[in-house]
């Protein structure tokens, strides 16, 4: 079993979700492709001060960490025991482009409209859509996790077309029940139950019917 996962931004808001989500996936020892849309650098500029502009791996693995620490996420691991591997959203020779290049699956998160809409029609024009497409058509889990609130009629009828296609739509929609204190809490809500979906061990999340750990 392949330990690669593509984790996409696109740029609808909540990158917070994305960043989480990226440190747990280096944490959990998986080779993270990454992915993030132009409107996502300017989600992530506007919400988390974090400059993408010229990726450089380690600069920008330490500006994930200070945003982590900034709200306060518990554990954070000094240690990022997996790889990162970075993609420009028109690399289209990027292994990820083709379905034989074999990942465990992929994440969008957090997920524009715009991008759930080319998805939902087939529109392969930036190397998420591309990458979103490959998992559909080799039936690999594909986890979208949509913010907007309301939602149009067009809207649902793509996020309706994505989940036919076998995608699954996780809103950034984060339960009360476990009863949470911190932002902190509400995000891991959310990459808890993402990071299920991709097969990745973890306790984000206090499971209703199950003792914590
Ligand atoms: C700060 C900010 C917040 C945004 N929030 C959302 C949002 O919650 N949902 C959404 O669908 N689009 C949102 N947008 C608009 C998208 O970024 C825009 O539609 C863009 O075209 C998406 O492109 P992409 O799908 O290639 O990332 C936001 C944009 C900015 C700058």
């Amino acid at each position: 079993m392949t330990k690669r996962i593509v984790l996409a931004m696109s740029g609808g808001s909540g990158a917070v979700y994305g960043i989480r989500l990226l440190e747990r996936l280096l944490a959990a020892d998986r080779e993270v492709h990454l992915l993030i849309s132009s409107a996502a650098e300017q989600v992530l500029r506007d919400e988390l001060d974090l400059v993408v502009d010229q990726f450089e791996e380690h600069a920008f693995l330490n500006e994930v960490r200070d945003v982590l620490d900034g709200y306060g996420f518990r554990p954070q691991d000094a240690t990022l025991a997996g790889k990162l591997i970075y993609h420009r959203i028109d690399d289209w020779s990027a292994g990820i482009a083709s379905g034989s290049y074999r990942t465990a699956g992929m994440a969008i998160c957090p997920c524009s409209m715009s991008t759930v809409a080319a998805i939902a029609h087939g529109l392969a024009t930036n190397l998420i859509h591309r990458a979103a497409d490959v998992h559909l058509k080799e039936r690999r889990t594909l986890v979208l996790v949509p913010r907007e609130t309301p939602l149009s009629a067009i809207q649902l009828e793509n996020l309706h077309r994505c989940a036919r296609a076998g995608a699954v739509v996780l809103p950034a929609s984060p339960g009360w029940y476990h009863r949470p204190r911190t932002l902190a809490d509400l995000v891991d809500f959310i990459v808890g139950r993402v990071l299920d979906h991709l097969g990745v061990q973890n306790a984000l999340v206090s499971r209703w019917g199950e003792p914590s750990d």
